[in-house]
């Protein structure tokens, strides 16, 4: 494991004191997932077309990658193509394939420097062949990174996941490998395709727009939510720390009553 911070370089004194402040205040969310929308708003707002937004939301994903894993975040996890993105005209489908592309191959030398492990979910097979492979081999190379993980939803969709859940089980339980009285919250859980990371603790949405959009739906149940009116590509860092202080105001119940909850081993109370 490498645990030499290389993002930290051009770190600023005044980030990192910011950073330690955050952290000396309250939890830092174990899983931030967030939906970054208003690429093409931005763009039009600057007279430029909607691609020109996508490019420069590549800058903000790097830059909410790097300040979260040096606050402490363990899972960061971007919707960057929806299962609906797929009806988008095909030009701007296949630029921001390109932009993948280009983003793996520049980026992923400094992710597997910096320790974090890339991950995806979603219908993968759907992307084109060059853009799969250099998912796959990103992926491959980071696989035993520790630092943090860096999920990319593409091609996903909150009720493919669970619709690919429901076949998986049902075929279990054709096959004589699951009764189906046996089904309970964490079979579905386990089937789908976020089974190895925790459920996220805040869902943070730019461009102001109040909707999950078919993102991580059956996850999300308890998730604490965050909109701001910030396009993506204005979403930096500093919005990042005011995401994560609104969340350490915020009291997590799990539905539950505050005095009952702290009675309970944390793990179930998590649930
Ligand atoms: C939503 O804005 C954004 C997207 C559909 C794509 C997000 C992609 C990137 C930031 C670039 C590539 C990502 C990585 C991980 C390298 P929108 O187009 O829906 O904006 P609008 O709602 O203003 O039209």
């Amino acid at each position: 494991m490498n645990n030499e911070d290389r993002t930290s370089q051009q770190q600023s004194p005044q980030d990192k004191e910011r950073q330690d402040i955050l952290r000396s205040r309250g939890e830092i969310p174990r899983h931030i997932a967030v939906i970054m929308d208003g690429n093409g708003r931005w763009a039009k707002s600057r007279g430029s077309v909607r691609i020109a937004g996508h490019k420069a939301g590549v800058d903000s994903v790097k830059d909410i990658t790097e300040a979260s894993a040096q606050i402490g975040v363990q899972h960061l996890t971007l919707y960057a193509f929806s299962m609906e993105n797929w009806g988008r005209p095909k030009g701007e489908i296949s630029a921001l394939m390109k932009l993948l592309v280009q983003s793996l191959r520049s980026e992923t030398r400094k992710l597997h420097e910096n320790d974090i492990r890339l991950s995806s979910i979603g219908d993968i097979d759907r992307l084109p062949p060059t853009c799969r492979r250099e998912l796959v081999e990103a992926i491959e190379l980071t696989s035993d990174n520790k630092r943090m993980d860096l999920c990319l939803a593409l091609s996903y969709s909150g009720r493919w996941d669970i619709c690919q859940a429901v076949n998986r089980i049902s075929q279990k339980v054709k096959d004589g490998l699951l009764c189906p009285e046996d089904i309970n919250n964490e079979t579905i859980s386990e089937h789908l395709a976020t089974a190895d990371i925790p459920d996220p603790d805040l869902i943070v949405r730019t461009s102001g727009e109040f909707r999950l959009s078919n993102f991580l739906l059956w996850q999300s149940a308890y998730s604490e939510l965050y909109v701001t009116n910030t396009y993506w590509p204005d979403f930096r860092r500093e919005e990042l720390y005011e995401a994560i202080e609104s969340y350490q105001n915020r009291e997590r119940r799990f539905g539950k009553v505050h005095s009952h909850l702290e009675l309970e081993e944390p793990s179930v109370a998590m649930r």
